[in-house]
Order: C-alpha cells, then sequence, then structure tokens
C-alpha cells in the first residue's frame, strides 16, 4: 500500500508594516512638547503586543534615508504585506520618491503623525501621502499608531 503524505502546511498570519521615518529614532527625548516622551521602542513593543494576541505578525522599520525606505516599502510586496502603517515624519513634507513607492507597490496605508501638523507650521500642512492613503490620524501622540493598527486589525478580519 502506498504511503499517503500529509501535508503540514502552516497558516501565514497575515503581516503588517509600521515604517517610521527620519528622527522617529529619537523619540523620547526629541522636541517632547511635539512628539511626547514615549520611545519608538515603546511604540513598537505595544504595537507588537497588540499583534501577538490578535494573531497578526508586525513588522517595524526605522530608517533615516529616504533611499532605504522606499526599498522598505518594495520589499513588503514581495514579502505579502498587506497593510503599512507610515509615519513618513519630515518626508511627508517632501517626498514625492517615497508617495510614489506606496503607490507602486498598492499596499492600503494609514499615515499617523504623532503631532498635529495642521496646528503647526504651513509647511506641515501639506503631506505628499494623504491622499494616498486609507486614512490620516494627526496629533494623537503615540496613540494614533495603536489606533491605526486597531482599524486594520478589523479591517483584516473583515477582508
Ligand atoms: C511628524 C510631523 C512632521 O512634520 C515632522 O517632520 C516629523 C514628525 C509627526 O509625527 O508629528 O518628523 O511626522
Amino acid at each position: 500500500m502506498k504511503k499517503q503524505k500529509t501535508a503540514s502546511k502552516q497558516v501565514e498570519k497575515p503581516r503588517v508594516l509600521v515604517i517610521h521615518g527620519p528622527n522617529l529614532n529619537l523619540l523620547g527625548t526629541r522636541e517632547p512638547e511635539h512628539y511626547g516622551s514615549v520611545t519608538l521602542d515603546d511604540i513598537n513593543r505595544a504595537l507588537t503586543r497588540m499583534a501577538e494576541s490578535a494573531g497578526i505578525e508586525l513588522q517595524a522599520f526605522q530608517s533615516n534615508h529616504e533611499g532605504a525606505l522606499i526599498e522598505r516599502v518594495h520589499a513588503a510586496r514581495d514579502q505579502g504585506v498587506r497593510a503599512i502603517i507610515i509615519n513618513p515624519a519630515g518626508y511627508t513634507h517632501t517626498s514625492v520618491a517615497l508617495r510614489d513607492a506606496l503607490a507602486a507597490v498598492a499596499i492600503p496605508f494609514v499615515e499617523v503623525h504623532l503631532s498635529n501638523v495642521y496646528a503647526r507650521e504651513p509647511f506641515r500642512h501639506h503631506s505628499y501621502f494623504s491622499s494616498l492613503a486609507v486614512g490620516v490620524i494627526s496629533g494623537l501622540g503615540h496613540e494614533g499608531y495603536l489606533l491605526a493598527f486597531e482599524y486594520l486589525l478589523n479591517k483584516l478580519n473583515t477582508d
């Protein structure tokens, strides 16, 4: 009798990527009147905890380099990332190239800012990302990331 092969196929968890732009590695000490005292590690840890209890794989990436951020977005498509949370930081107001990368991979994303960019200098009022984003959260501090993630978890469960 032929031996039956038992397929032990592992079900992959849905992947979500959080991208932090330039200078966000300094969170906790950087202009706390705008960005609060929570560190980037604190934010990533809180998101990871939420992801673990929801059965989601969370990847986190920070870079101070535009090209590295673009390449990370490209890689996300190859890795089957289902949704992105991005704080493009200073590149929000300058980077056509990073916007184009998100448009190219067509992965839905939520744009997050810790500070309320509309209550600050006029050059921060324009974002190259907002018109492509599923939604934008600005001014809710580190909780903005958690709210964005909660929204995406509901979306992934209902899609
Ligand atoms: C920011 C707002 C940007 O204007 C600024 O350049 C940042 C952080 C925020 O999270 O509030 O670096 O994206």
